[in-house]
């Protein structure tokens, strides 16, 4: 069998370049299209409406939680609601200081600004954040030496938009300028059903309530795995000349595509087994990544979070350890 590796992953949480497009074209524009997060709904509501009334910018916001939740699709529609402008980029794309400044300078008044990983800016970047954020100022160092001016320059009142999948790895005093701060929960089966529904409807492609909770149950609890499964077992009813996917295709599809039951592909399978093997002594994150033969970051990434998030495992201080749920997966 092919090596099951991140990139390869079906159930991988990360976008997919030529999938961003396509998923873009299944993200609800309205408030009452987007399933799910109920809390943070409700709360946002309340602080979009007070800034209107006041006639003010958005607090800076800042969303983390696992990649796949719909931290870009809430930043959206909170565009929308405001009726304010949204560009989008990512920290690994602002290199230079330069090029934080033409994006801040080219800033309208009430504009949103939404950074993705917001984790990996440099040091030097977030410094100039800084006071872009408290005072709407972007202070500018030209030269070096004796020689250096600061220049300033005033910015318009914008929201900033941040979303990390490691709230950890945030410095302090960034985290400390966000005036609202959400954690996104993973999705309950329920609500991914009815998110399947609703794209399949945009798909022009019916499916049954059981098939779509059946897509549901395996897509761990993430409306970007949720999707591309969606995609897949579409493909397949399709094939089969089927007017509406129905729960056999889907079943039969997603065994085909080796995502167990409970969402597990081979990876998740194969990690679960070393540490069964261990017998319930903690195992080391690089012990498991050597006996794997994948590297560690791909481990922690892309299999422990909802594994984690689920009870399968534990961290501790001297490794991962099974929690004895693990029986119902590896029978
Ligand atoms: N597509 C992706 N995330 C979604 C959500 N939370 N609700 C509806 N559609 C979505």
């Amino acid at each position: 069998m092919e090596k099951n590796t991140l990139d390869t992953r079906l159930v991988n949480v990360e976008k997919i370049s030529f999938e961003e497009k396509e998923e873009f074209s299944l993200r609800p524009s309205q408030w009452e299209d987007y399933i799910g997060q109920e809390q943070i709904k409700k709360n946002l509501d309340i602080f979009i409406k007070a800034s209107k009334k006041r006639g003010e910018c958005l607090d800076h916001i800042l969303f983390f939680g696992p990649p796949g939740l719909g931290k870009t699709t809430l930043s959206y529609i909170i565009a929308t609601q405001m009726g304010a402008n949204i560009k989008v980029t990512a920290a690994p794309m602002i290199e230079k200081s330069g090029d934080l400044a033409a994006i801040m300078t080219n800033l309208a008044e009430g504009d949103i600004l939404f950074i993705d990983e917001i984790h990996r800016l440099s040091p030097a970047i977030e410094e100039i954040l800084y006071p872009a954020m408290e005072d709407f100022r972007l202070d500018i160092i030209i030269g070096s030496g004796p020689a250096a001016q600061t220049i300033k320059i005033d910015l318009p009142r914008f929201t900033l938009i941040g979303a990390t999948t490691r709230a950890g790895m945030l410095s302090n005093p960034l985290r400390d300028r966000f005036g609202m701060n959400f954690r996104m929960e993973f999705y309950s089966v329920e609500e991914l059903g009815l998110i399947i529904e609703r794209a399949a409807k945009r798909f022009q492609k019916s499916i049954d309530e059981k098939s779509a909770l059946e897509i549901a149950k395996r897509s761990r609890g993430t409306p970007r795995i949720a999707l591309r499964l969606l995609k897949r077992v579409r493909d397949f009813s399709d094939v089969g000349n089927e007017k509406s996917i129905s729960l056999v295709t889907t079943q039969y599809a997603l065994n085909e595509l080796g995502i167990n039951t409970l969402g597990f592909d081979m990876l998740d399978l194969r990690y679960l087994e070393i540490l069964r093997s261990a017998k319930g002594r903690p195992i080391g994150l690089s012990t498991i990544a050597a006996a794997m033969s994948e590297d560690e970051g791909t481990i922690e990434e892309a299999i422990e979070p909802y594994l984690l998030a689920n009870g399968y495992i534990e961290k501790t201080a001297k490794g991962r350890i099974a929690t004895n749920k693990i029986f119902n997966v590896l029978k």
